[in-house]
């Protein structure tokens, strides 16, 4: 269905996300034919960094001639372009931005949705948050607030509070991209729609589980970010558990969106606090040096830990999570490690899975992504000898427009359409915090990790008597 005629506020215009992801992201929409009938975007600031309609506009296209797939030429460029406009505001004066969207509106004509994006440092969600119910902007709109919602339980709280003098819960977009990649919302597909999985998708055939996600860009700059949030807040807290929330889930009665996030919930209910024992904060070497870093910082650019679902599935299955910066490669990963069948009938030099590396189902959710599982079978010859093999689904293989819509841009399309189920909620992202606690009170000392290594060596007795799947699964 197509949306409601909008007028999109996109606060944070001038900023890093804007720039890489948000605005070519809009204007791949508006190519693709996705968005509203009619439809205008406002973009805004602090009047400290204002820009002219002009100015927003070439920003706007110095952006998409970037990070965008397709060129700002032509006269889908144009007609993009003719429907940007720039409104500065602060929450004393948000008068140029009020001013903007009553223009912007008009331009819509009847009475379009609002649609507040909040791509702005957690630190000015409250405000601007406090000047939308102030203005009156907020009636009847959207909002959009980006990551991280909070730092620890009190504050997320204190930030939901806020929220929803202004936003009942029903308006409210608490955006996670891992939840808009194409191959993360496969994982529901993969397991319910599918005789041949979800028979096994649990603790009697299941091990354990790990999703992995390392990454080989370091801080990129974003010191001031960083060194404030460190690993577990910026990708465990979020993106990570909302992995596990889709890999753990029960099935939802249906694909709607408060049976979908009651049960990824529920998920969250069922996990214990967090062992501190079994967390692993790894820095690597020459992070203190990066420019605007404490010298002695102790903020964490890599985590491993053990996370556990007590519920009737999972009891008993480890969920081992890891992510940093600086690593040896760029891979997103869930791997599901099934048991070993109840006897061995195969001499045990046969067997190539002695280390544990038995079958497993491993879903890579980068993008464009594949799904591959291994198994064991019998090598040709006149004895009975075991070898590995393998079967992958490439979605590039399958599908000619394998890439589909970018995380952001499907992310964007389902809050213009009102649909809440790849967002978070309120009470799963505090209760998320609460098993946080125990790691946030109590953090252990960061140890050094070489970059393009794996992490510290202490990841190894993490795991064990299991293997990280990455590298060497492949
Ligand atoms: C962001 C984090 O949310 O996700 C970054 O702030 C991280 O630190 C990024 O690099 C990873 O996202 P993607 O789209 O590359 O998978």
């Amino acid at each position: 269905a197509v949306p409601d005629d909008h007028v999109i506020v996109l606060f944070g215009a001038t900023g890093d996300l804007a720039r890489r992801k948000l605005l070519p992201g809009l204007f791949h929409l508006a190519k693709a034919g996705l968005m509203p009938s009619s439809w205008r975007i406002v973009g805004s600031a602090p009047a400290s960094s204002a820009l002219s309609d002009e100015e927003f506009r070439q920003h706007a296209r110095d952006a998409v001639a970037e990070f965008g797939l397709a060129e700002p030429v032509g006269e889908a460029w144009r007609a993009f372009e003719d429907a940007l406009s720039f409104g500065a505001a602060d929450a004393g004066d948000p008068g140029p931005l009020v001013a903007a969207v009553g223009a912007a509106e008009r331009a819509v004509g009847g009475s379009p949705r609002r649609l507040f994006h909040l791509a702005v440092p957690p630190t000015a969600f409250g405000s601007v948050i406090g000047m939308l119910g102030a203005t009156g902007l907020a009636e009847g709109g959207r909002v959009i607030i980006e990551k991280p919602f909070g730092t620890d339980l009190a504050s997320a709280r204190a930030l939901n509070e806020t929220v929803h003098t202004v936003f009942d819960e029903s308006r409210v977009f608490r955006i996670d991209h891992f939840l808009g990649k194409e191959s993360v919302d496969n994982i529901l597909a993969l397991r319910f729609a599918n005789g041949l999985l979800e028979p096994v998708w649990n603790r009697d055939h299941i091990s354990h589980v790990q999703i992995d996600v390392p990454e080989t860009i370091g801080i990129e700059g974003r010191a001031g970010f960083f060194e404030g949030t460190g690993t577990f807040r910026d990708m465990i807290v979020t993106h990570l558990l909302q992995v596990l929330g889709f890999v753990a889930m029960e099935p939802p009665t249906s694909l709607a969106a408060r049976p979908l996030r009651d049960e990824r919930c529920k998920v969250f209910e069922a996990m214990r606090p967090l062992d501190v024992r079994h967390v692993v904060r790894g820095q690597y070497e020459g992070y203190r040096d990066e420019p605007g870093v404490d010298p002695r910082s102790q903020t964490e650019t890599f985590v491993a830990l053990r996370v556990e679902v007590d519920n009737w599935r999972w009891a008993g299955v480890p969920f081992y999570l890891r992510s940093g910066k600086s690593l040896g490669q760029r891979r997103q990963v869930v791997a599901l490690h099934f048991r070993e069948p109840p006897l061995r009938m195969f001499p045990v030099d046969a067997r190539p899975d002695a280390d544990g590396r038995g079958n497993a189902l491993v879903v890579d959710f980068d993008d464009p992504g594949w799904i591959s599982s291994r198994f064991l079978v019998k090598r040709p010859g006149p004895t009975m000898r075991l070898a590995p093999a393998e079967m992958t689904f490439r979605y590039t293989d399958s599908f000619q427009k394998a890439h589909g819509l970018e995380a952001y841009e499907r992310l964007i399309l389902e809050a213009m359409s009102g649909d809440q189920s790849l967002f978070t909620r309120s009470d799963g992202i505090e209760r998320l915090w609460q098993v946080a606690e125990p790691l946030l009170d109590s953090p252990p000392d960061v140890q050094p990790y070489a970059p393009g290594s794996w992490g510290p060596d202490a990841i190894n007795d993490l795991i064990a008597p299991h293997r990280w799947y990455l590298p060497d699964g492949k």
